[in-house]
């Protein structure tokens, strides 16, 4: 069985909620393990994921590499711009020429076709590591981290703030599929696609008020105000500038509200020191749940969940 995760509809409910199963049992099972040591059951013993980057990583990269090698896999580690790839190979092509090689392949790419078109040809699993529509993996780990803090999905509040971005499209696909309500509060001209919106079957809207959007949130949540491959546009951060998250604005959410952001974080843009290093925020838990989140979305790929 192989199975691509382009979004996180392509899993659905019920797999998205065993596999957020999945990644806390074994998180849990290997507490205080050395990183590199293999889980128990090494369920990805001789697969080997291709990783292909088209723009700059830290934590897909290396919680994919650490995901594959806890289960027993090995990795191999591509930068677009040093493969045939960025001298004009089609993606259809690399596709082939690479389910011949390797048992599953994770590509970040500026262009969401690209994920499409590689999945269309490869005969082994694909996994979207961050396109500029969405970044489904960051949001498995989001999950695992709001479930982690005690709060569960149906019914709780997530408030978003600025850029109407891709990791914001993947959070609103995930409302409409766990059922939780998502507040968007983007200026205008940075107002996520009504596309992404709509898939969120009536579980997101969009607002001008940062304020109305954070009042009685449960989850508080926001991302760089530019994006990788957006130009810097003193504009663009002027007009984000009232949706800072800061502590007069999570003043407004519940007093038992959490602060979540994918990073790489600005600090004073974005949000404030005193919010992101506070108590409030679960930064450092959800960048760690990216590996425990992808290991199951690996195992999801390969039939083993779901
Ligand atoms: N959050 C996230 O995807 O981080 P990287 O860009 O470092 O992979
Ligand atoms: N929205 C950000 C997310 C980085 C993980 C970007 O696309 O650059």
């Amino acid at each position: 069985m192989m199975r691509h995760f382009l979004n996180l509809s392509d899993a659905g409910a019920d797999a998205i909620a065993a596999m957020l199963d999945d990644a806390l049992t074994r998180k849990q099972a290997r507490a205080g393990w050395p990183k590199g040591q293999v889980d128990a059951d090494a369920p990805l013993a001789g697969r080997v994921l291709a990783m292909i980057f088209e723009k700059n990583s830290t934590r897909t990269r290396v919680s994919f590499d650490m995901a594959i090698r806890q289960l027993g896999g090995q990795s191999i580690v591509m930068e677009a711009g040093q493969m045939q790839l960025g001298r004009g190979e089609t993606v259809a092509d690399t596709a082939r020429v690479l389910s011949g090689y390797v048992d599953a392949i994770m590509i970040r790419t500026d262009d969401h076709a690209k994920v499409e078109e590689m999945a269309r040809y490869a005969s082994v699993p694909v996994i979207n590591g961050l396109t500029d529509a969405s970044h489904p993996c960051q949001i498995m780990a989001d999950l695992l981290t709001i479930i982690e803090s005690g709060k569960s999905l149906p019914g709780l509040k997530v408030a978003w703030l600025g850029d109407g971005n891709n990791v914001l499209a993947s959070i609103v696909e995930a409302a409409g599929l766990m059922h939780f309500d998502v507040v968007a509060a983007c200026p205008q001209g940075f107002q996520p696609d009504d596309e992404a919106i709509t898939r969120a079957s009536g579980r997101a809207r969009v607002v001008a008020d940062p304020r109305e959007a954070v009042e009685g949130a449960d989850i508080v949540v926001t991302d760089t105000w530019i994006s990788m491959g957006q130009a810097q546009a003193e504009t663009k951060l002027a007009a984000m500038m009232p949706y800072q998250v800061d502590a007069s604005l999570m003043a407004q959410a519940k007093p038992d509200a959490k602060f979540l952001h994918c990073l790489p974080a600005h600090r004073g843009e974005e949000v404030t020191p005193e919010v992101i290093d506070g108590t409030q925020s679960l930064i450092w838990a959800e960048a760690e749940n990216r590996l425990h989140a992808q290991k199951a979305i690996l195992r999801w790929c390969f039939g083993q969940i779901g």
